[in-house]
């Protein structure tokens, strides 16, 4: 049976409270309980987005948080205060935080045990670059991603954990991975998680593939049965497309 599908905007560093105030109204009716549906903003608009997005299916996301709960972390943001204002969902490890800065599996490990003991729901990003891709090394990069963010981690919380498979050249390029290449990987991911875990929680945990993800592409990569959502960058930024996005039926 195919799981939920799990569709997630990320908003990186964009938008206004007005934008995201005029979003969430252009997109509310598209909003349903066939798909779980959410978006990850700045911290400046995480309260507007919790209230304007009261009463609907849809959550509220972060895009980044400290694994520590307080202290001498200029510029940092706590779980708590995320949990203060509303936000029930994180992301962590996104390749653009990897990459500009330096986060590594290990602080990702950190985050997700602090996100699971808080009852945040974490969105885990894994990915491989062009790079490694050619020299055939993206199913090793994944697994050890998957492998150390995953360190810790009991069964039970592991099920709730969203795995989001983003290579990175497929991020903001406008070149899609092929269905069948990202149906590959997520296959392939899944079984990572079953060695680590067992059957029950691979059949359990949810996949999303990220990178170009677009009302033209969507349908075709939702439909793979190892690909049970999508994190989106550049076509969740106008509601029109969004709307698209989450408005399927798969
Ligand atoms: P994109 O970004 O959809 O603009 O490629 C995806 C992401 O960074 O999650």
């Amino acid at each position: 049976m195919k799981r939920k599908l799990v569709i997630v905007g990320n908003w990186k560093m964009n938008g206004s409270i007005a934008d995201l105030k005029q979003f969430i109204k252009d997109l509310k009716p598209s909003v349903s309980d066939q798909v779980d549906a959410g978006l990850c903003v700045p911290y400046t608009l995480l309260s507007t987005l919790k209230e304007e997005a009261n009463g609907i299916n849809f959550k509220i996301g972060a895009q980044n948080m400290h694994y520590n709960e307080s202290g001498a972390f200029t510029g940092e943001i706590s779980p708590d205060m995320l949990l203060e204002i509303g936000v029930d969902t994180v992301i962590i490890g996104h390749s653009e935080r990897r990459s500009y800065y330096n986060e590594t599996d290990e602080t990702v490990n950190l985050k997700l045990l602090k996100a699971i003991e808080k009852n945040l729901h974490p969105i885990v990003c894994v990915g491989e670059s062009l790079e490694q891709r050619e020299k055939g090394m993206a199913k090793d990069i994944c697994k050890r991603q998957v492998e150390n963010a995953f360190k810790g981690v009991l069964k039970t919380d592991a099920e709730n954990v969203i795995l989001a498979y983003e290579p990175i050249w497929a991020i903001g390029t406008g070149k899609t991975a092929s269905s069948e290449d990202a149906e590959e990987m997520a296959l392939y991911i899944r079984n990572v998680v079953k060695d680590i875990f067992d059957e029950i929680t691979a059949d359990k945990i949810r996949i999303q593939y990220g990178g170009s993800v677009k009302p033209s592409n969507v349908e075709e990569l939702m439909a793979m049965p190892n690909i049970d959502g999508a994190l989106v960058g550049g076509a969740s930024l106008k509601a029109e497309d969004f709307a698209k996005l989450i408005d399927l039926n798969i």
